[in-house]
């Protein structure tokens, strides 16, 4: 089991990850479920870190960047399955990590968002350069592999991994309302919640004590449970 959880601002998240960034690039993962909340703690902290050193030295390098294209999901007959774990250019997402990690700091090195206007990957969304801290977030960074799909490769090439994690319930209100926002009617929300993220969810959540820390993010603040040495290697 992970330590107590103890609640800490931002502040205390921020200072974690500069005191441990060094020399070169520090990759931070922040994994767990669909809808935790990755995507916004990623973009506070990296926030927070820019704005107490005055400059541009943490960026976030989503894996949702890597999911497959729509033609090649359809071709491949996946397409209702968008968001499984090998619906996912796991390959390019480890080269991508491995290049942020041995490309000298102000040389470029493009990284791939994702835009859920238009549901697919923008190539070079991101270009990282300067930016000596890495934020890459996404559900599967603890996954061991998965069919062909090589996930346990992402762990290696991070410094340390988080996991966000966040009741059923929210996880799932949070998406009904995003699914319905992106157009769904409630019942076919509901439907996508229960047949895709839960199931996802669920999957996720078995990699949640591989984590150095936990976190579980409450109004302004986190409550944060930390692993003892040695436990992340399970
Ligand atoms: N600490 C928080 N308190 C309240 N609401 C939050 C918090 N964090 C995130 N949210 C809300 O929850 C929703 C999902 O957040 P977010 O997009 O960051 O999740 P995610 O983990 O990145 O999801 P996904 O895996 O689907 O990309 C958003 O509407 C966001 O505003
Ligand atoms: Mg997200």
């Amino acid at each position: 089991m992970a330590g107590e959880f103890v609640e800490r601002p931002l502040s205390w998240l921020v200072r974690r990850v500069r005191e441990r960034a060094g020399r070169g690039r520090y990759l931070l993962g922040i994994a767990g479920p669909p809808g935790a909340g990755k995507s916004t703690l990623s973009a506070a902290l990296r926030d927070a870190i820019n704005s107490e050193a005055s400059g541009m030295i943490a960026e976030i390098a989503p894996m949702d960047g890597f999911h497959l294209g729509n033609d090649l999901l359809r071709a491949t007959e996946s397409i209702a399955r968008k968001g499984e774990p090998d619906t996912f250019d796991v390959d390019g997402y480890v080269s991508g990590l491995r290049r942020l990690r041995t490309t000298p700091v102000g040389e470029p090195v493009p990284w791939p968002t994702f835009d859920r206007s238009i549901d697919a990957p923008v190539p070079g969304g991101i270009v990282f350069d300067r930016q000596s801290i890495v934020l890459t977030e996404g559900n599967y960074l603890l996954l061991d592999d998965f069919g062909t799909r090589r996930w346990s490769e992402v762990r290696a090439l991070l410094d340390e991994c988080w996991y966000l994690d966040a009741a059923r319930e929210v996880i799932e209100d949070r998406l009904l309302a995003r699914h319905i926002r992106g157009g769904c009617t409630p019942t076919a929300a509901r439907d996508k919640v229960r047949a895709s993220d839960l199931r996802n969810a669920d999957l996720v959540a078995t990699t949640r004590q591989r984590a150095d820390l936990v976190l579980r993010g409450n109004a302004g603040s986190y409550s944060v449970a930390v692993a003892p040495p040695g436990f992340s290697a399970g």
